[in-house]
């Protein structure tokens, strides 16, 4: 895998050289820590084969089967402190649709903040790690992406999707992976305006009706707009609006929300 990978990426990418493949591995995440606090510079890639512990946000687990999906991880090293990096997963869910366009041939929809969708069902997600310095700068930043590419996790049928049933035909793993990790490289986060307005066009949440979780309390509104932070402003149905920075989102009409 990790041959095909580099034959297909860019000459130029010098993230050929910190490239790691395991054949299956607990969390790419979890092994990108641990090899960032050792010091693994900026540009260090980790893909698995399959995950025995895949981590979602929210604490959810990221089923990760053998041989039907990519799963991989970035260090990244940012020279920013952490309340300038905000549009990190945004960022990073675009750069996800650039590489799903170039080498699946079509171009995914992204539920805020990190779900890649296809006609309502979830292709994949970002998980986004920050470790902070002392200081409020980040040490590294952690980028994970899981797609399903050829078959869906048993048991999610009813919510997920493929790349290859999405594309209507076979694609190449390796040809995926290579088009992420350029695209990934390209980004550039100092452009955090016209990032966000890509972001903005890709994201199928706004103008939907919405319920905001925030911990046990369920918040009922539409979503009107993006900031250039990366966070929701949802107008609830007393007319007020709150701006989310995080927290889970559901849309009306997918995913089981009706
Ligand atoms: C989500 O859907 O909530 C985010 C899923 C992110 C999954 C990827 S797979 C590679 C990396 N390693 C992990 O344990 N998680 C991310």
């Amino acid at each position: 895998m990790k041959e095909n990978i580099v034959k297909n990426l860019h000459a130029a990418c010098p993230w050929v050289d910190t490239l790691h493949w395991h054949y299956e591995t607990e969390s790419t995440n979890t092994d990108a820590k641990r090899l960032a606090r050792a010091g693994a510079p900026q540009g260090t890639v980790i893909l698995a084969g399959r995950q025995t512990g895949g981590r979602g946000r929210m604490g959810r687990t990221f089923l990760s089967p053998e041989g039907t999906g990519i799963y991989l991880s970035l260090i990244l090293r940012p020279e920013e402190k952490a309340a300038r990096l905000q549009h990190l997963t945004c960022a990073v869910a675009v750069a996800v649709c650039d590489a799903i366009e170039v080498s699946c041939g079509f171009r995914p929809r992204v539920k805020w903040i990190n779900d890649l969708v296809w006609k309502g069902k979830k292709l994949g997600g970002i998980l986004t790690e920050l470790s902070l310095a002392a200081d409020g700068s980040v040490a590294y930043a952690i980028v994970g992406i899981g797609l399903n590419v050829s078959a869906v996790p048993e048991g999610v049928a009813d919510m997920a999707d493929c790349l290859c049933s999405a594309a209507g035909k076979t694609l190449d793993p390796a040809k995926i992976a290579a088009a992420l990790i350029e695209a990934l490289w390209r980004m550039d986060l100092s452009r955090k305006a016209s990032l966000m307005d890509r972001y903005r066009a890709d994201c199928l949440t706004l103008g939907r009706e919405v319920v905001l979780l925030r911990g046990d309390e369920k918040l009922y509104g539409k979503a009107l707009a993006l900031t250039d932070d990366g966070s929701l402003t949802v107008q609830l149905a007393d007319g007020t609006t709150i701006t989310a920075a995080s927290g889970e989102v559901s849309v009306r009409g997918m995913y089981g929300y009706l």
